[in-house]
């Protein structure tokens, strides 16, 4: 059985109401589940990412960031994610190390190889048992989180071409990872959980 599920995705994809929906659906079919996202109330982690998304850091360096990244996520898995595991949960995750892959290592242009090996530290080999990449260009999404919300955070005044970038970062990782699956974020929810719900329950 699929145990940990991973949403990737650029901003404005429709993680969090896919989530939200797959979650309620997977608990009607008696499944305990668990959505977090890193930092996920896990205060130190909560502490450290506050750091990266404070828009005056306009100094930190991007290895600097990508090293702050891995530690919430370090963080997070040991407090929060492996003890839910261990318990049974059903873990559906609102991002995970391909987002530092995509958006560190591949955008930002720090290298995707060096971004891999300070997360594989930081996750000490566990890993998801599947991960779903809700494929959007980055114009559509944008334009989504701007009708959604009025305060946009340090990481989302990118400008839009960054965005493009993130998006063929995660295509390309989705290229070479059979446990990655891509789905096409335009669809609807309905359509987006049922394409889930197939590939996790048999
Ligand atoms: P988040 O608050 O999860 O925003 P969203 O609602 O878009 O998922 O993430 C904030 C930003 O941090 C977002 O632009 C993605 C970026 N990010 C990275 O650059 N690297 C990472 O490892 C993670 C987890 C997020």
């Amino acid at each position: 059985m699929k145990q940990w599920i991973v949403f990737e995705g650029g901003e404005g994809s429709g993680k969090t109401t896919l989530m939200a929906v797959l979650k309620r659906e997977l608990e009607e079919r008696g499944f305990d589940v668990l959505c977090t996202r890193e930092p996920g109330g896990v205060p130190i982690a909560e502490d450290i990412r506050a750091i990266i998304l404070d828009p005056k850091n306009t100094e930190l360096d991007p290895i600097a960031e990508a090293l702050l990244f891995a530690a919430a996520r370090r963080q997070h898995l040991v407090e929060k994610v492996l003890p839910a595991l261990k318990k049974g949960q059903m873990v559906l995750m609102d991002r995970f190390v391909d987002s530092s892959l995509a958006y560190q290592g591949y955008a930002r242009g720090i290298g995707v190889e060096d971004v891999r090996q300070i997360n594989e530290f930081a996750i000490q080999g566990h890993r998801p048992d599947m991960v779903f990449l809700l494929d959007l260009d980055p114009q559509s999404g944008l334009e989504r989180i701007n009708a959604n919300r009025n305060r946009l955070n340090r990481l989302d005044l990118e400008k839009v071409k960054f965005h493009e970038k993130v998006r063929e970062g995660y295509l390309s990782l989705a290229k070479h990872h059979a446990s990655m699956k891509v789905l096409d974020a335009k669809k609807s929810v309905e359509e987006l959980v049922k394409e889930v719900l197939e590939e996790l329950l048999p």
